[in-house]
């Protein structure tokens, strides 16, 4: 009697505790807003005469130094500098041992004007013909002023090459850009994804907009003389001012930070696409026309047709304004390019798009909204295997400081969110297999915050799918995990 009370009140407890716990599975998204808020230092440029800005010794000696790829498969390079005195010579050595220079290319020079700034002279010179894989030594400028800087080529394009990037947004010129560049340098990242939004030199009025343009490029000189910068533009590239008569979009960032974009037989620097190691990167411009007919559009059709997952396994979409973003801050402007390009990234199963514009970081789960047309009901972001991850790494610490403010509750698409400063990485270990991290700066310090394991959409499924046809499994496993909302719905 007492005994069959007490199995009964466990029983009861058991079934307390069941219903207890799913209930908490079944209220509970599985997403992340983590409390941590980490500012640093003030959100305020660095003094123009901080040594982070420093102009090189020497008569008319070349600053700015930058180098992006310089054709579709990492063959080239663009190497860009400044002189400021004279024109000085457009010529760079270069070659493969230290300060044996067995080769030379020859570049051009430019200079414009923005209101009462007249910009030094800007140097662009493309270096081709290069062997992969391979470290290559540099030299630009005249005399004794010349300076040497190095680079290492891509690996041929393979799938299975194993390559580093690192993702950086929004950067700026505080000292927390500063920090963000920092850690990225030490993060064995071997080229720079930026999501756009570079110096925020249009904080600035007047004469200072260009002054604040070349500090940047000094700033940056440290990694992007050595690390290939791949450039999205975002809205602080549009320099739209017309209070100065300034109203050419994008003149200082087109003057002064070349695309390889006839490559990919883009029509314009704005949106272009390189191929790298194992991964196909396509550049988008949020903010050139990307409607149905316009040139980006068409451009997009067909380059996603010349995309081939055998040869570079990993598909990466960088642009400025992110589609899936839960915070307060730039709350659904990515929508207009979602209604144009969510289904092609679906169809083509795009392992990632990194975007930035919004000053934290925030990161998606495989979802997409494609089923919504204005006759049905259909409008809600459902669980797809075949969707991008969304990331949003606008957090690389320039003056507006961080976007604190995330919508509440948190959507069941939203997978970790933090607003703080950093950068992520992304490791490709092989054609199925990458490694993913977030980095927080902390204290000086870069904390992986956020990572997991990233399974090619292309490789990764049909390995996956042959084992489950093997094994008669019926079950479709995750890529990455859905939240428990999503989970229900399948
Ligand atoms: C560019 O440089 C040339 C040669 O020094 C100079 O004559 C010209 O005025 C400059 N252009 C602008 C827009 O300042
Ligand atoms: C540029 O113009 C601004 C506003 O008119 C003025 O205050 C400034 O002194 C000028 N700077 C130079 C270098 O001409
Ligand atoms: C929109 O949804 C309705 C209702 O499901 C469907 O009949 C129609 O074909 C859809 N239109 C488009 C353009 O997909
Ligand atoms: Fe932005």
């Amino acid at each position: 009697m007492w005994k069959d009370k007490g199995t009964g009140f466990v029983l009861l407890l058991l079934q307390l505790l069941s219903f207890v716990l799913l209930s908490f599975v079944d209220s509970g998204s599985a997403g992340v807003t983590s409390k941590f808020v980490r500012s640093e230092w003030p959100s305020t440029d660095i003094p123009l005469d901080n040594e982070a800005f420093v102009v090189p010794k020497g008569y008319n000696a070349p600053q700015q130094v930058h180098i992006t790829q310089g054709d579709y498969d990492g063959k080239a390079v663009l190497i860009s500098w400044v002189t400021v005195e004279a024109p000085g010579s457009n010529i760079v050595q270069y070659g493969t041992s230290e300060n044996k220079y067995e080769f030379t290319a020859s570049g051009t020079v430019t200079n414009y004007t923005f209101y009462n700034y007249t910009s030094g002279y800007i140097h662009h010179c493309l270096v081709d013909g290069l062997k992969y894989d391979t470290k290559y030594f540099y030299k630009v400028g005249d005399g004794d002023s010349a300076r040497a800087f190095s680079f290492q080529t891509p690996p041929e394009v393979d799938p299975n090459a194993p390559y580093k990037f690192g993702i950086i947004g929004d950067l700026g010129q505080t000292y927390n850009s500063l920090s963000t560049i920092e850690h990225y340098m030490r993060s064995g990242g071997q080229t720079v994804l930026f999501v756009g939004d570079l110096s925020y030199a249009d904080r600035y009025q007047y004469h200072d907009v260009g002054v604040r343009w070349d500090a940047w490029g000094r700033l940056i000189e440290q990694s992007a003389a050595y690390h290939p910068w791949i450039w999205a533009a975002g809205n602080h590239e549009i320099d739209y001012m017309p209070y100065m008569g300034e109203v050419i979009p994008f003149k200082s960032y087109l003057q002064r930070y070349p695309t390889p974009y006839a490559a990919s037989k883009s029509t314009n620097p704005l949106w272009y696409a390189v191929r790298r190691a194992s991964a196909h990167i396509i550049v988008l411009s949020s903010y050139s026309p990307f409607v149905k007919y316009t040139p980006q559009w068409m451009w997009l059709r067909d380059e996603f047709e010349r995309v081939d997952r055998k040869k570079t396994p990993w598909l990466i979409v960088i642009m400025h304004v992110p589609i899936y973003n839960s915070n307060e801050g730039h709350f659904m402007e990515g929508e207009s390019m979602r209604a144009v390009f969510e289904s092609w990234f679906v169809h083509y199963k795009v392992d990632v798009v990194f975007a930035g514009h919004v000053h934290a970081y925030e990161r998606s789960y495989r979802i997409s909204n494609i089923h919504y047309n204005v006759s049905n009901g259909d409008r809600y972001p459902v669980a797809d295997n075949s969707a991008p991850v969304y990331i949003t790494v606008g957090d690389g610490g320039n003056q507006e400081g961080l976007a604190g403010r995330f919508r509440d509750p948190q959507p069941d698409y939203s997978a970790f969110r933090e607003a703080s400063y950093g950068h992520s990485t992304l490791e490709i270990k092989n054609r199925a297999r990458a490694v993913y991290h977030w980095n927080r700066n902390d204290d000086g310090k870069r904390v992986p915050t956020d990572s997991f394991t990233l399974h090619n959409q292309y490789w990764g499924r049909t390995k996956r799918r042959r084992k489950l046809e093997k094994n008669h499994l019926r079950t479709v496993i995750e890529q990455v995990p859905l939240a428990d909302g999503f989970r229900k719905r399948l």
